[in-house]
């Protein structure tokens, strides 16, 4: 642990920049890719199945949230989506099905985090974070619902979450005036990083996946519900906190290969999907045609998780000119061109999915 240790002691330097005001670009943070490129893989042959396995958030759910808790409210989210029309999960699952038999496990709630909260769990006992989520994929493998990797069987686990760990606590503090410390956000993201890659590890040793993609905790900075003046702070913390997930993913992948040849979880890869979350804003702000609103969304709830009966007369007449739906969660429109010219590609490159999509 004693480059992530190493990669800490550098974000509180970072982190004591912010408290002095002073502006960091993430793009100048040292690189912290320590494993290494996978394989390129051959193509697979047309007979392969295809397993997406999701572990995630609001970004990611297809629909866990609503049949739960009735929210996001349908009249003005689409089937559980936390957007207008498909996410960027469907979009990829649309893609995949078109030239090959694919079949999801999709585990995202909305809200979710990384590691379990004591006050999101008293609220919203249904909202399941990442290690239940993981745990939920275990028992569906127990069981038999789910299948493991194997001949013609491609299994292909994404892990994408950890901004919620962030943007509660920003929240809370924007409540209670009383700003978090350089040292309690440096605590936050440790735990927060400790906590996907506990339950990446979980999943390794399952010994059903030879494969595990690990998505940064995404670009929440561009989200309208963080203020301008919060804008490069919320910036430089998960560019610190990416370079820390990598920096830990690559310990991770040295404990797996450690192990004996057999054991459950050796020979599985992890792969970072980006060494931070800039390819997914520069894939949302490239969405052609771009939208005339950036910065502003179509409309702005206080929250998903309490129903609005005056949400809908708020809902502008234009979404797709937006890129963000509501203050949190990008249009459709951001979603498809978000998975077609940012994740697809990438895991492609990576050697989770067949070129040819
Ligand atoms: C998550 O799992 C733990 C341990 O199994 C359990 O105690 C807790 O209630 C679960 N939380 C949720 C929100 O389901
Ligand atoms: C976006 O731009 C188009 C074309 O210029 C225009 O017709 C439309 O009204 C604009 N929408 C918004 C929300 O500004």
């Amino acid at each position: 642990m004693r480059s992530l240790r190493a990669i800490i002691a550098l974000a509180a330097l970072l982190a004591a920049d912010v408290a002095l005001g002073l502006r960091w670009n993430v793009r100048n943070l040292p690189p912290g890719a320590l494993h290494r490129p996978p394989p390129k893989r051959a193509p697979k042959a047309a007979g392969t199945e295809y397993v997406l396995v999701m572990f995630g958030d609001s970004y990611s759910d297809t629909g866990r949230t609503l049949k739960a808790s009735g929210l996001p409210q349908p009249d003005v989210y689409w089937k559980g989506r936390y957007t207008n029309g498909p996410n960027w999960f469907d979009y990829l699952q649309q893609t995949l099905e078109a030239k090959y038999k694919t079949r999801v496990f999709n585990y995202a709630y909305g809200g979710a985090t990384a590691c379990r909260n004591a006050d999101m769990e008293a609220a919203f006992p249904y909202v399941k974070p990442l290690p239940n989520q993981t745990d939920m994929f275990l028992a569906d493998l127990k069981a038999g619902a789910a299948p493991r990797a194997g001949p013609g069987v491609r299994v292909v686990p994404m892990q994408w979450l950890g901004g919620n760990d962030i943007e509660f606590v920003i929240r809370a503090a924007g409540m209670t005036g009383v700003a978090p410390t350089p040292d309690d956000m440096m605590k936050l993201i440790a735990a927060t990083v400790k906590c996907r890659i506990e339950s990446t590890l979980a999943l390794a040793l399952s010994g059903a996946v030879y494969d595990i993609a690990l998505f940064p905790a995404g670009p929440i900075w561009m989200m309208p519900r963080v203020p301008v003046p919060f804008k490069a702070m919320v910036q430089t913390l998960m560019g610190l906190m990416d370079a820390a997930f990598v920096a830990a993913v690559g310990q991770a992948q040295a404990q797996l290969d450690a192990l004996p040849p057999g054991a459950p979880g050796a020979g599985v890869r992890l792969h970072t999907i980006g060494t931070s979350a800039q390819w997914m804003a520069d894939a949302f702000m490239g969405t052609q045609p771009p939208a005339n609103e950036t910065t502003k969304s179509c409309f702005e709830e206080s929250s998903t998780f309490v129903p609005d009966p005056t949400l809908k007369s708020r809902v502008c007449t234009d979404p797709e000119d937006y890129a963000f739906y509501d203050s949190i969660h990008a249009t459709t429109r951001y979603m498809a061109w978000f998975t077609a010219h940012g994740v697809l590609p990438r895991l492609q490159q990576a050697g989770l999915l067949p070129e040819g999509l």
